[in-house]
């Protein structure tokens, strides 16, 4: 390929000259832009295969080496030498913030982490057994009928305000979720506490003792808000750029985003993992379940395992297996029967031809589940807390594309494959 142009011809013999970017890193990419305008022909690609939807500076993925790089960093020295508050600085502004500003960063979070109480009130119109990610999402795009002082989006002090209000609420929103599961009363948050040990006292503390923080499990929790915290394009960031394309307010692009995270393809697979394990049961049936995610005829799948992007194996994954062991370990769980199937699990189809040929490795929200398990975190809130990790990538994603000067409207085009034009025919005579 030409490095500047791309050259195309049409099945006329007409040529076309398309140029090509090259980014930091990562394939080329060739700029269709004028196609339509020129050749009068849209381009073809469901799912995005091959599409790059936008220019961006936040995150790297190369899924071929197993590559994850927030602003530059590889994630397994933030993972390593990071925390969570620090993280989310990287890729909202671009750089590690120095310790002032990191100091500053922390008490703004810290500080807008309670939430209006007339929505607290909203959260009882809830039925007692509403799934915490149907509350979540709610509860977000409610937001902007409290929160009028940041609703415009060409406002840069108040982009900052949503910014740092959104990601220190998720927390508080998430945990009052669960309390209303619980039947239990609603936990305000604490600000002597970190971000991770903050969540964790709100999500299991009663009035009626003292809370004692876990230091490992805060730990791996941030840890894993580090993990989730960032992907690039994937559905929900992609989601999120399109709806807040529109001019729309900012907590409606957060809750779209919130939304598409839930399906079981995305950010549900991590609950989807653990209820397969519990339905295996027994490593005497993982043969059956893999030959039903092999067939062909059945929509089955291993929840877990395989990726977009990630072809030879997710760096996210290899840090969150090593941190299994460790939190297990803590928890006095290394007996954890679930865990043991998943290893066995994640043997079998490794070595199985199938899952081989098609570059199906396990993926982050395979381990990620034991872990919030290990932890006590029911399963219905699993997605709940990959949401609050990758809060800050949807918020990082939005400000980016809203200050774009070349953003336009997200609208894509499509290949009619509908009834061509037909007359009106009256009721009677159908
Ligand atoms: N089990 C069995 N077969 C699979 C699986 C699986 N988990 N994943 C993909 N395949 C097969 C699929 O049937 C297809 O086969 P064929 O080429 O014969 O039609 C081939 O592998 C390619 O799959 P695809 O669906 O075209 O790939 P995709 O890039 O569109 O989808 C995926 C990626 C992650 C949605 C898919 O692998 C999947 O459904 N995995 C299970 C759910 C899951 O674990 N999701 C979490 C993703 S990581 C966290 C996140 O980003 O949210």
């Amino acid at each position: 390929m030409n490095k500047e142009v791309f050259t195309l011809t049409s099945p006329d013999g007409n040529t076309m000259e398309l140029p090509v970017r090259t980014g930091t890193a990562g394939p080329d990419v060739v700029e269709i832009g004028r196609l339509y305008a020129e050749q009068g022909v849209f381009t073809y690609d469901p799912g995005f295969v091959s599409t790059g939807s936008c220019d961006s500076e936040i995150t790297f993925i190369d899924g071929n080496e197993g590559v994850l790089m927030y602003r530059g960093y590889p994630v397994e020295q933030l993972a390593k030498h990071s925390n969570f508050v620090e993280v989310a600085h990287l890729l909202l502004y671009g750089e590690l913030p120095s310790a002032d500003e990191l100091a500053g960063f922390e008490t703004s979070i810290t500080r807008h982490s309670m939430l209006n109480e007339g929505m607290l009130r909203f959260f009882n119109g809830f039925r007692y057994d509403a799934h915490p990610m149907a509350v979540v999402s709610a509860v977000v795009g409610s937001m902007s009928a409290y929160y009028h002082d940041t609703m415009d989006v060409n406002n840069a002090e108040a982009r900052d305000v949503f910014t740092h209000r959104i990601i220190a609420k998720l927390p508080t929103i998430a945990a009052a979720a669960h309390k209303l599961t619980a039947g239990q009363p609603f936990i305000y948050p604490r600000n002597d506490l970190n971000y991770a040990e903050n969540f964790l006292r709100m999500l299991f503390a009663v009035p009626a003792e003292e809370y004692e923080i876990d230091e490992v499990a805060a730990k791996a929790l941030d840890l894993l808000f580090i993990l989730h915290a960032d992907h690039e394009q994937n559905c929900s960031t992609s989601t999120v750029r399109m709806a807040g394309s529109s001019g729309a307010n900012p907590y409606s692009a957060i809750a779209a985003g919130i939304s598409a995270l839930w399906g079981p393809a995305h950010g549900g697979a991590n609950e989807a993992v653990l209820r397969m394990l519990k339905e295996i049961g027994n490593a005497k049936n993982i043969p059956k379940y893999v030959e039903k995610a092999k067939d062909k005829d059945d929509p089955y799948r291993l929840m877990g395992f395989g990726h977009r992007v990630y072809k030879n194996f997710d760096p996210r994954a290899t840090i969150i297996r090593e941190m299994c062991h460790k939190v297990l370990e803590k928890m006095g769980r290394t007996d954890s029967p679930l865990f043991e199937l998943a290893l066995e699990l994640e043997q079998v189809a490794l070595q199985d031809d199938y899952f081989v040929e098609k570059n199906l490795y396990p993926n982050v929200d395979f381990y990620s589940g034991i872990i919030y398990r290990a932890l006590g975190i029911p399963t219905s809130m699993f997605t709940v807390m990959f949401a609050i990790g990758r809060t800050v990538g949807w918020v990082a994603h939005w400000r980016e594309m809203i200050t774009d000067p070349h953003g336009r409207i997200s609208r894509p085009r499509q290949l009619y494959s509908g009834p061509a034009k037909r007359d009106y025919v009256a009721v009677e005579k159908r």
